[in-house]
């Protein structure tokens, strides 16, 4: 059967990992999270300390960084490798989304973001999700998805996600910053957060994630599974 590229593209908080996550498994294809390569790069350049005004530094320190992706075929999903090492667990907290769209605003870490997402589409039974797959990375894709959902509605999921960590943080701070995100994430001048002209768009605010799940499930089939 014919393998194809899903390119699931939204604002911060809208369930694209959640819903990528799920289609690619009922599909057998894999997951790739390209908000988590942003946030590996960000934990890795917070963790050396380099100065983010110093696009040198950045740049220089980029040449040095591994950044893989290893793919589980039996799950479905892929990890980031940092260096080698498995930083997941690190990387969906405050500090880091504190800083992550500032720094994947930057041209020399998109570049090297792209490249390696690029490479891996190669291989077909992609399901990304991000916020230029539609537009920069898969501008091919057999089928692209643009989530939406309400601001409050976003906060509040985000929230439960993060209290598992940060028992302490409150609601206005992480509306705040998903404002904050995607004010960054469409304003900046490459690659911005913008619905490709081809994308689906879904408001998934009082859908729930089966209800999502199937919806999109069923555009998938029948364009092209059956
Ligand atoms: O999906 P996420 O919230 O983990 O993404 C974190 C940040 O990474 C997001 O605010 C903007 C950036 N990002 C991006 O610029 N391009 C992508 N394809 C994915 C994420």
């Amino acid at each position: 059967m014919k393998r194809i590229n899903i390119a699931i593209d939204g604002y911060s908080a809208c369930g694209k990992s959640t819903l990528a996550r799920l289609l690619a498994q009922k599909l057998h294809y894999i997951w790739i999270d390209s908000g988590a390569m942003y946030r590996a790069i960000t934990f890795a350049l917070l963790k050396a300390q380099i100065d983010l005004e110093n696009r040198k530094a950045i740049e220089f320190y980029l040449k040095e960084l591994h950044l893989d992706i290893v793919v589980d075929e039996q799950k479905c999903v892929s990890q980031v490798l940092l260096n080698h090492q498995v930083v997941d667990q690190f990387l969906r907290n405050m500090e880091i989304s504190e800083s992550v769209s500032f720094i994947s605003s930057l041209k020399e870490v998109r570049l090297f973001a792209v490249n390696i997402q690029q490479k891996i589409g190669q291989r077909k039974g992609i399901v990304m999700d991000g916020r230029d797959i539609g537009t920069t990375v898969f501008p091919q894709a057999e089928l692209k998805f643009f989530l939406i959902a309400d601001i409050d509605v976003r906060a509040k999921r985000r929230l439960l996600e993060l209290k598992v960590q940060q028992p302490l943080i409150s609601i206005n701070e992480v509306r705040k910053n998903i404002e904050e995100r995607d004010h960054i994430d469409t304003q900046r001048k490459i690659s911005p957060l913008q619905r490709a002209y081809d994308a689906i768009e879904i408001d998934n605010t009082h859908l729930s994630i089966e209800e999502e799940l199937n919806l999109v499930f069923d555009l998938v089939n029948t364009k092209f599974l059956k």
